[in-house]
């Protein structure tokens, strides 16, 4: 099984404060921290380290420090980087703040991850040799649509659509969702595609646009819709510390146990509960791919009574 991720790669720059700042304000932290971050590297990690997958993943970093050091992380995890372009703008960076109740605000700085609009000759050879292609909206729509054009015969094609802001156009959303075999949103990401108020609603809506689509509720769990069938996957309870990343890692293990199907319900549900026990770990620990826990952790809490 082989999975290869498209998408963005950040530099975290994490500052822990008691609460959320509001505007003009200014806080002391009480701590800081550097990290791998990016929502593409962050489900590339998660996809990595859920074992049975080759993992490759495909984006650019500046020829920065930052740079080096985000393509060595992602090679300590032994993610195929010879799709990640060395871009002439500088790495992406995210600036997080996570306060005392695990909740964060997160501003990006693209940086690199603007530059790629396609996919080289390489890199296309990549998606295509893919059992699963995953990709997320942090990059330019472009490459998302050249990523899913490249996918070889039978490979799934995974997005995550966050931000969801590119698919808040109708003519946008049309092009990139007749691509799809499997959309994944949260609450937000839901309604904002959707255009509407009433979350189920919103999953009708969209379920009939896409061969399946998961909406995660963070706490809650997720809904699984395929054509007119519905399941729910109960979260697991835990206290979180940090919350960046958790759904990319749920997106990440969720891909890599779906590999290429089938797209049935049994399937997307148990794919979904390996995400949900993933990401429940990754809440309960600090930063966003430091967080992604081990193919042995998630199958030990999905074991747990
Ligand atoms: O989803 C969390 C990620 O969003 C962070 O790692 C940050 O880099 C931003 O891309």
């Amino acid at each position: 099984m082989s999975i290869a991720v498209v998408g963005s790669v950040n530099m975290d720059v994490v500052a822990r404060v008691p609460r959320i700042p509001g505007p003009g304000e200014t806080l002391l932290a009480t701590g800081s921290s550097r990290g791998g971050g990016g929502k593409g590297a962050n489900q590339v990690v998660g996809a990595a380290r859920a074992g049975g997958a080759d993992a490759a993943f495909i984006g650019a970093v500046g020829d920065d420090p930052d740079g080096r050091q985000l393509r060595a992380w992602l090679e300590a995890d032994g993610i195929d980087v010879s799709g990640l372009a060395t871009a002439a703008e500088p790495s992406g960076v995210a600036l997080i703040s996570v306060d005392d109740d695990a909740e964060n605000a997160i501003v990006v700085v693209a940086g690199a991850n603007g530059a790629l609009t396609s996919l080289n000759d390489a890199q296309r050879g990549i998606v295509a040799a893919a059992d699963t292609v995953a990709a997320q909206l942090e990059v330019p729509v472009e490459l998302v649509e050249a990523a899913a054009d490249a996918r070889g015969d039978g490979a799934l094609f995974v997005l995550n659509a966050a931000p969801s802001e590119p698919l808040t156009s109708p003519d946008v959303a049309e092009r990139v969702l007749d691509k799809v075999d499997v959309l994944i949103v949260n609450e937000h990401e839901l309604l904002d595609i959707a255009g509407v108020a009433d979350q189920s609603e919103a999953v009708d809506l969209l379920a009939a646009r896409v061969p399946a689509l998961v909406v995660t509720l963070g706490a809650v769990g997720s809904i699984i819709a395929l054509g007119p069938e519905r399941a729910q996957v109960p979260a697991f309870p835990v206290t979180p510390v940090d919350t960046t990343g958790a759904g990319d890692t749920f997106c990440g293990v969720f891909a890599a146990h779906l590999g290429r199907g089938p797209l049935d319900l049994d399937a997307l549900v148990a794919a979904a509960r390996a995400g949900a026990a993933a990401s429940a770990i990754a809440v309960t620990r600090p930063g966003a791919q430091p967080a992604v826990p081990t193919a042995a952790e998630v199958a030990a809490l999905l074991a747990s009574p």
